[in-house]
């Protein structure tokens, strides 16, 4: 017995040195871990379980039949973050250049098949060459295969992609449908067609950094959602993200106890605002001051930063934050900003994660390149997609609330569960000197009739009173009191119930 448990050691040691020291030894030369390393940092210490250790390849072509490694360049199984189980596959580069070949596509649809039937996350480090090229059709099938499971799991588990190196030509479309995609700045890249295609049919000179780099799909193509500076870092920041998640659509939302008081009082809130309404202030202070222990994790942070949205925890439980950010473009929403805050709140929604919405908006944002960019659809996105959300919705105006941007930003009228103001709160048709060169353009020769004008229209509209007799507003609150009144509103919806017509599927402005 002893010698064949010898044996199985051995071939498990063989199977673990993947494509060889020298290939190892590349990949740290690059600066980067390998895939099982890799798994060490993301998972917690001995959780990791692997499947698939031996499955081999069954190609003939180019002499493949000679060239077995074990495993077939990805390492595929579940383990534990923070105690809460995860499904994991991880591309070793050093295999093939990590290329998919048909086995190695089948190990990944194993896992994230288990994913979905035993309700976890599917957690996809992606370090590859692409399709296998000896393996030819087979390997585009397996793609296949990975990208119609991407589409059933949406919405059922929450699927996390994290870019480690080369993410090329198709193999970018199963990132590209899984919830988050995570890049490691200088040594991933994705795009469709490298550098040497766009030279040769655009005749466009630009190096794979400049095309898919994680700065380029970070800020311009907001492809990904976050960036950081190296391997442990990615991973630390993926456990960090999956602590805010729930495990499936139909698992409790995870609970982090806090010693920050439910109640505690933020008196520097009451001096947030700025006297001006033309002066802007950091919208991430309000979060951070409302959030247990300061704690905020921004999704997109470096893109349209007119809006913020993330993830922060009320009293211990997750909550989804969309924010009008007052420093950028005024907080206007335009394209990016609606897209953005679009997508992010339906993840919330098909998660069950309650959202808090912090509005300081002055409309959309005007001008040429924005209507022809579709700004009317793309708005809709985000209008659509709060108006759909049936997850608790908590509203916070904090100053402006115009036009057709404050029925957006979760009104009451779209079913925003609970409204609050502070008094700063400005809830009108636009902003008051607009109004009075519209309604007295008669008189807009004369400067100070104008000024009187803005005056009373300021004052007649300029508050959140008018909204509040109405009933749009719940309240008007104290801005020290927020953090008290946010939590004990969301504890009021734990046991909601939305009923929603019979449908296959919604139809959202795309
Ligand atoms: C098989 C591959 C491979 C592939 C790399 N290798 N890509 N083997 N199929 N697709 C192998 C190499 O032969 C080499 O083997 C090892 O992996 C490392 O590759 P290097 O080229 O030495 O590494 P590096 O210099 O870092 O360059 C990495 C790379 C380059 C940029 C990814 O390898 C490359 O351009 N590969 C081809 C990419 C590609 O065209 N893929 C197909 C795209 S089409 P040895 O034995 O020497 O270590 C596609 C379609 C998907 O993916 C469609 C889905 C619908």
């Amino acid at each position: 017995m002893q010698d064949i448990i010898e044996a199985l050691e051995a071939k498990r040691a063989h199977a673990r040195l993947g494509g060889g020291e020298k290939r190892i030894e590349t990949q740290h030369a690059k600066g980067k871990l390998t895939a099982r390393e890799r798994l060490d940092v993301l998972l917690d210490p001995g959780s990791f379980e692997e499947y698939g250790m031996f499955v081999a390849h069954r190609s003939h072509d180019f002499g493949m039949e000679k060239q077995i490694i074990p495993g077939d360049g990805v390492v595929t199984g579940w383990g534990t973050i923070n105690g809460r189980q995860v499904y994991v596959f991880s591309q070793d580069f050093t295999v093939f250049g990590g290329s998919l070949s048909e086995t190695h596509a089948q190990k990944i649809c194993k896992i994230m098949d288990l994913a979905v039937q035993n309700g976890a996350p599917i957690i996809g480090l992606n370090d590859s060459g692409g399709a296998r090229i000896q393996e030819g059709v087979a390997s585009l099938g397996g793609y296949a295969e990975v990208f119609w499971r991407n589409a059933r799991a949406s919405g059922a588990v929450p699927q996390i992609s994290v870019i480690m190196g080369p993410c090329a030509g198709g193999a970018v479309y199963s990132p590209a449908m899984t919830d988050f995609i995570y890049m490691v700045r200088d040594t991933s890249y994705m795009f469709v067609t490298g550098p040497d295609v766009v030279k040769t049919v655009t005749n466009e000179v630009v190096t794979a950094e400049e095309l898919g780099g994680a700065t380029t799909h970070t800020q311009k193509s907001s492809v990904a959602d976050a960036a950081f500076d190296n391997d442990i870092e990615t991973l630390m920041e993926v456990r960090r993200l999956v602590d805010f998640l729930p495990l499936s659509a139909t698992a409790e939302l995870p609970n982090l106890p806090t010693d920050d008081a439910f109640d505690r009082r933020e008196d520097s809130l009451d001096t947030i605002i700025p006297d001006s309404a033309n002066v802007p202030y950091d919208m991430h202070e309000i979060v951070t001051k409302l959030a247990d222990d300061g704690e905020f994790l921004e999704i997109q942070r470096e893109h349209a930063g007119n809006i913020l949205t993330g993830f922060v925890r009320l009293d211990g439980d997750t909550v989804g934050v969309v924010a009008n950010q007052p420093m950028v473009l005024a907080g206007c929403l335009d394209i990016a900003s609606s897209k953005k805050a679009a997508r992010f709140v339906r993840f919330c929604d098909a998660f069950n994660i309650p959202i808090l919405t912090l509005v300081d908006v002055p409309g959309f944002l005007p001008g040429v390149a924005q209507e022809y960019g579709g700004i009317i659809k793309h708005g809709a996105k985000l209008l659509f997609a709060y108006a759909q959300a049936t997850v608790p919705k908590v509203t916070v105006i904090t100053r402006k609330a115009y036009g057709g941007a404050y029925d957006v930003m979760a009104s009451k009228h779209i079913r925003a569960d609970v409204n609050y103001a502070w008094p700063s709160a400005e809830i009108a048709v636009m902003g008051a000197k607009g109004a009075a060169e519209i309604l007295y353009r008669s008189e807009l020769g004369d400067a100070e009739k104008i000024a009187q004008r803005t005056k009373d229209y300021e004052d007649r509209f300029a508050n959140p009173f008018v909204a509040a007799e109405r009933g749009f507003i719940d309240d008007v609150i104290m801005p020290h009191n927020t953090r008290r009144r946010v939590i004990r509103a969301f504890s009021t919806l734990k046991n909601k119930r939305a009923q929603v017509p019979v449908k296959k599927h919604d139809n959202i402005p795309l």
